[in-house]
């Protein structure tokens, strides 16, 4: 049962948090933009492409811990909870989850408003009896959880290593915003948080992972520059830019860069730009975590965690926190 929970209904309009983003990140020196406006219809699909690489292990391997480890949820969850999903996309993981825990209500929220009502309507139909009541926003600021989910305890499940896009401190403190979402002091069962990890491994794997052999995760990367063309007035040339994923050891991070090939001189929104031949701008990070880094990651956030579940070859990693 899809229930709607007066979310704005889409605009047309240009976001304007997505001209100041761009703007700022073209005037940084180096030039840096965030990840989320890579999302926009074509993006997601181009994401859901990734999802089914054969170099982009992630996706299986997490979906493969998700299938396996039912019975090990239910009895470390209980049933009834509200499942609150932070960047819902196709929800392709979650009916695993779903039959495993026996929730109340599912809450999958997400930034793209048309894809989240599409995959949300699918869940719906796979899953008759629960109420799904998607909620349209970026997770990343101060939210409201709808009024239907009542007293349920809550479980927010944040999949995909999608964490990993953020720098340490950005993590901790989105760890430490979901945890004043979902912990609601009138609930008795305190909230409890299911996260995927990627772990540190082979960099040549990482790598092949970021910048595949038929060339998706490049057209993904390079879409950010016909959005920024078609949205905000931009003369980016296409063809001036190659994408380029680098491992940072450093930072133990994929990074994701957009190359000039040429000496660049574009505008976005009216303003103009140069870029060297060789001068990048970073499109996105995606941290990959040790053993321990996890769990000691989700403690600075706020949160305990009771369980964890590995594929045998230590790929990524499902971690169960409880709010501490
Ligand atoms: C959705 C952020 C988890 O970092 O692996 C995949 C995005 N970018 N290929 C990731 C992504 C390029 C993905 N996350």
């Amino acid at each position: 049962m899809l229930l709607t929970d007066d979310a704005p209904t889409a605009t047309q309009a240009v976001d304007p948090a997505f001209r100041r983003d761009i703007i700022e990140g073209l005037s940084r020196s180096p030039k840096a933009t965030p990840p989320i406006w890579f999302y926009d219809r074509h993006g997601s699909e181009l994401f859901e492409a990734i999802t089914d690489l054969p170099e982009y292990y992630p996706t299986r391997t997490e979906t493969a811990l998700l299938e396996q480890h039912g019975p090990d949820f239910a009895e470390a969850m209980g049933e009834g909870r509200a499942v609150v999903e932070f960047g819902a996309g196709s929800s392709r993981k979650t009916p695993h989850l779903l039959r495993a825990i026996a929730p109340g209500a599912y809450v999958p929220i997400d930034i793209s408003g048309d894809f989240l009502r599409a995959s949300s309507a699918t869940l719906a139909q796979a899953f008759p009896n629960l109420p799904v009541i998607p909620l349209e926003g970026d997770f990343n600021q101060p939210l409201t959880l709808p009024k239907a989910i009542g007293a349920m305890p809550r479980l927010g499940f944040f999949p995909g290593s999608t964490i990993g896009n953020m720098e340490p401190d950005a993590a901790v403190d989105l760890l430490r915003a979901m945890r004043r979402v979902l912990d609601d002091a009138s609930v008795a069962d305190g909230a409890m948080l299911l996260i995927g990890m990627d772990r540190i491994k082979d960099q040549d794997r990482l790598i092949a992972a970021y910048d595949d052999a038929a060339g998706v995760t490049a057209a993904f990367n390079l879409n950010l520059i016909t959005r920024i063309n078609r949205e905000l007035e931009g003369d980016l040339p296409i063809d001036g830019f190659a994408h380029r994923a680098r491992w940072n050891d450093a930072k133990a991070r994929v990074e994701m860069h957009l190359e000039a090939v040429r000496p660049l001189h574009f505008h976005v929104a009216g303003q103009a730009f140069r870029m060297a031949r060789g001068e990048t701008i970073h499109t996105e990070s995606s941290h990959k975590y040790g053993v321990r880094d996890g769990r000691l990651l989700l403690r600075s956030g706020g949160w305990e965690p009771v369980r964890e579940w590995t594929d045998a070859d230590g790929l990524f990693s499902l971690i169960l926190a409880r709010a501490g």
